[in-house]
């Protein structure tokens, strides 16, 4: 079901919503005084006051947050519809109550039996009739956060039904309905191709494996100008012969990179952006087994650089680092863009409120870090100077999978992945700690968050 987007100056049947800052006149009464994220809702009337907090301590995204919370209230009260009843927003403030009110207005609950235990969704968001001339800004916001909800979805979904065919099914799908060109490799394929890594890490499972790539062209001009997306599609990671304790039990969620991957291509068809992107992920499941590879194997790569695999459950470079040389060398890309839950020490570093990535690029450092803060799929630069670079270098191989210890893990990742796209600029963005959510917070849900859509569309579209 897609929430609906209307304009109205009156909506009786709606929760009204008004923001305040603190101190500022509003119609609501004591104790309402605008202080940040404060809540008073007049069942009778139907209005909501959501406070903004002080004006010189106020973020942008709080526009986002207030009507996440406008619209969870309505969903409390089982109230179907929301309408934004302020006056004097500009076009890129509705833009962001927008968004926060739709991605707020998401739950996955279809394992949930009992229909009462099934969350209440909105299904119309409201402005008022000025608004109108801001139509197609707040349509493609609709179609922005569809996609974010198609990736939770994915993320969320358990790792039996998302397998690698899964995603081909969906891909082709998708490929079918945007009119976008697609290629799927199968082990076949892969094997006589040369993909040793990516075909390593399936062996131990049942599932096979597959590469997919979406071919977008948005900008026919310049067709030689080509993005690179490339995303990890693990299915499910149990570490292998590494295998995981605790933690393998999120594991169904390692393939949120492929997702964001996925959701991001159809943003670019849908908003017909004017670009040309290549969409590539890797899709293997990391299962131990009789079959499985094991530390210690020295694997020749697709770019012929030899690995000496250290850990099993050092994974997603290994898939990545294959797909990341075949996109190089087959299509021949300015720029590569990836996403991958590549280390939990990047969440140790970070948390979940913001990404880590790595560049060899500081000009697209530049626009990575803008398109973050604009869409506060917020990131932040871990460093790729040479002395990191040079930590890769393996003994028995050209490269070993891991670093000697656990320092620095998450730039020893990107280091790794740097020695596979040939010099070309390159952004990793490591999205373990962000893609996943323990914790809902005011808009995101708990687990899959659908983090890298906004941020990757928003990266694209700025590009020089
Ligand atoms: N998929 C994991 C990383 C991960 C951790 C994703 C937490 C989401 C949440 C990855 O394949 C992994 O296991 N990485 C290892 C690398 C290590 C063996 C060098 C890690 O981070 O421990
Ligand atoms: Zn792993
Ligand atoms: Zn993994």
């Amino acid at each position: 079901m897609s929430t609906k987007i209307t304009f109205s100056d009156s909506k009786k049947d709606c929760i009204n919503v008004h923001f305040a800052f603190e101190g500022e006149k509003s119609p609501a009464h004591p104790p309402f005084y605008g202080k940040k994220f404060e809540i008073q809702y007049l069942p009778d009337k139907k209005l909501l006051f959501v406070g903004l907090g002080k004006k010189n301590e106020f973020n942008v995204d709080y526009y986002r947050r207030v009507s996440a919370l406008a619209v969870k209230t309505a969903s409390l009260q089982k109230i179907a519809c929301v309408h934004f009843s302020q006056k004097d927003l500009t076009e890129k403030e509705i833009v962001l109550v927008c968004e926060g009110a739709l991605l707020g207005n998401y739950t996955f609950d279809k394992y949930k039996t009992e229909k009462d235990k099934k969350y209440f969704l909105v299904k119309e968001i409201s402005f008022l009739s000025y608004a109108k001339k801001f139509s197609n800004s707040l349509n493609d916001a609709l179609f922005l956060c569809n996609n974010v909800y198609f990736v939770r979805d994915l993320v969320s979904e358990n790792s039996d039904i998302v397998t690698p065919k899964f995603l081909e099914t969906i891909s082709r799908k998708l490929a079918k309905k945007t009119r976008m060109k697609i290629n799927v490799l199968r082990e076949q394929q892969l094997t006589k191709l040369g993909f040793n890594l990516l075909m390593s890490v399936a062996k131990g499972s049942d599932n096979p494996p597959r590469v997919i790539v979406l071919e977008y062209t948005g900008d026919t001009s310049q067709i030689h100008e080509k993005v690179l997306l490339a995303g990890k599609g693990v299915t499910f990671d149990s570490g292998g012969l590494n295998i995981k304790n605790d933690t393998m039990k999120d594991m169904r969620m390692d393939m949120a990179g492929a997702a964001t991957v996925l959701g991001i291509m159809k943003s670019l068809s849908e908003l017909k952006i004017k670009r040309n992107v290549i969409g590539i992920i890797g899709c293997v499941e990391n299962m131990p087994d009789g079959h499985a590879y094991k530390p210690g194997d020295v694997i020749k790569s697709y770019s012929g650089k030899t690995v000496e695999n250290l850990n099993c459950d050092a994974e997603g470079r290994l898939v990545l680092a294959d797909v990341l040389s075949y996109g190089v060398k087959k299509y021949n890309p300015n720029l590569v863009l990836e996403f991958s839950t590549l280390t939990g020490n990047v969440v140790a570093a970070l948390g979940h409120f913001c990404a880590g990535f790595v560049t060899n690029s500081p000009e697209h450092a530049k626009i990575i870090s803008k398109a973050g803060h604009d869409t506060y799929e917020l990131v932040w630069q871990l460093p790729l100077f040479e002395e990191y670079r040079e930590l890769v270098k393996g003994e028995r191989a050209d490269l070993r999978s891991i670093a000697k210890n656990r320092d620095a893990g998450s730039i020893f990742g990107g280091a790794f992945l740097a020695e596979f796209v040939d010099n070309v600029p390159y952004v990793h963005v490591d999205i373990a700690g962000t893609a996943i959510l323990e914790e809902p917070t005011m808009y995101l849900p708990k687990d899959g968050s659908g983090f890298g859509v906004r941020l990757g569309v928003e990266f694209l579209k700025n590009l020089k």
